[in-house]
């Protein structure tokens, strides 16, 4: 929050909740409201020819920005850290993913893409990048600095997500971007999961990181937004790609986008709390074989995501016991507190079936049994265990 202009230079020593609740605030620019303005616009008046011949002015064209959209930009670049350049607005997480690769990679280039990825992720590089000449090969989430021997000669990027969805895989993400750039390959990552909120992408050698707003900014399943924020090395050429696609977001959505940024600290952390406390319970289930959730030491991962990290979110996944295909269907259809549905990050809880098998290329998924991955709400615990104890029991009479 800016009370005097150079108040922003000045939050990189807050902490990250404080910088949460003042970063793109500048009340006093609206007349002292706590919020700025919601601008709906397209056409911006200039005062006279010459303004406009020169394109004078803060805004040019509602496209372009609106005192809206630079609030949002600025409170989640002050997120990021101070490494962060810049960030973009898109109008869905997946949109956030396509532009940034297509911002860094061009015709008869290559790049890296870990194996476990969001499944639409892999669908944009199979489809849209094969056709305009650029080659992606999926790689083992798990390969660390070992990444290097599968860097050719036109490797322009390396794309990471941690931990893999739905799989949950903990990517050393420092070990593959420094392989990258020793390359000279540029680093991208999913950081949906943690968010900046509970890892630093751009401290631990990320150059392009992408949030699905609608996941944990939004915080109430209520819309659609993505972010892709960007270092010194890779601003200009994401800001250029942006702007010539013509690529924006309405302003009802980045004023939710915008309010929901405000209290996700606090949600985050009660998602976070919550579901370790189902996951410390479901490992003690004797229906489940094994809990993929990186902060339980159980998960292979779990060293890395402590090195990394500052944080879970309220998604996890669970391997059951070899049971019937019904048996699992039984236990999501008796679930009342759990919602089957894709889209997490929402205040309520969600749990579905899984299957990576299919997609994979570079690895084998052979977990053991049927997989769910549950997103853990802002319901009360002992509602959900009890929830789950009576999904278990109708498991069970599925013969
Ligand atoms: C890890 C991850 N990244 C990206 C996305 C895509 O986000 P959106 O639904 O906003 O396009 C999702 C959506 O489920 C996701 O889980």
């Amino acid at each position: 929050m800016n009370k005097n202009r150079d108040g922003e230079a000045a939050h990189k020593d807050l902490n990250p909740d404080t910088r949460l609740t003042i970063g793109g605030r500048d009340p006093f620019a609206h007349h002292g409201y706590v919020n700025p303005p919601v601008y709906h616009a397209s056409t911006l008046l200039y005062p006279t020819a010459e303004d406009f011949v020169a394109r004078r002015g803060r805004y040019q064209y509602g496209r372009r920005g609106t005192p809206t959209s630079e609030a949002l930009e600025n409170a989640v670049r002050e997120l990021e850290g101070p490494a962060c350049a810049g960030v973009a607005l898109l109008p869905s997480g997946l949109a956030a993913i396509s532009v940034a690769l297509l911002s860094v990679l061009r015709a008869g280039q290559h790049v890296l893409v870990t194996d476990s990825c969001y499944g639409p992720t892999r669908t944009f590089c199979d489809t849209v990048l094969t056709r305009y000449g650029i080659a992606t090969t999926y790689y083992d989430p798990l390969i660390g600095g070992g990444i290097s021997e599968l860097m050719q000669p036109n490797t322009r990027a390396v794309f990471t997500e941690a931990p893999g969805s739905l799989s949950f895989e903990m990517q050393d993400i420092p070990a593959i971007a420094a392989a990258a750039h020793a390359k000279g390959a540029l680093v991208l990552m999913d950081n949906t999961w943690a968010s900046p909120l509970y890892f630093r992408a751009f401290d631990k050698g990320v150059d392009l990181s992408v949030q699905s707003g609608t996941k944990y900014i939004g915080g109430h399943s209520d819309v659609m937004l993505g972010t892709v924020s960007a270092n010194t090395a890779t601003w200009a050429a994401l800001r250029e790609t942006v702007g010539t696609m013509g690529l924006c977001v309405g302003p009802d959505d980045m004023f939710l986008g915008l309010r929901g940024l405000r209290t996700m600290g606090v949600r985050l952390a009660r998602h976070q709390e919550a579901a370790l406390a189902i996951a410390r319970w479901l490992e003690m289930r004797p229906e489940v074989l094994r809990v993929l959730h990186p902060a339980l030491p159980s998960h292979p991962g779990h060293p890395i995501w402590k090195r990394d990290f500052t944080g879970a979110c309220g998604l996890f996944s669970i391997v059951l016991k070899p049971v019937p295909d019904k048996a699992v269907l039984a236990f999501l259809n008796t679930l009342t507190l759990f919602g089957i549905g894709a889209s997490w990050g929402g205040y309520e809880s969600l749990a579905i079936p899984f299957n990576c098998q299919k997609v994979r290329t570079a690895t084998t998924w052979a977990p053991g049994g049927p997989t769910v991955r549950f997103h853990i709400g802002l319901e009360d615990v002992s509602d959900l265990t009890a929830d789950l104890e009576r999904g278990f029991a109708a498991m069970a009479a599925v013969k």
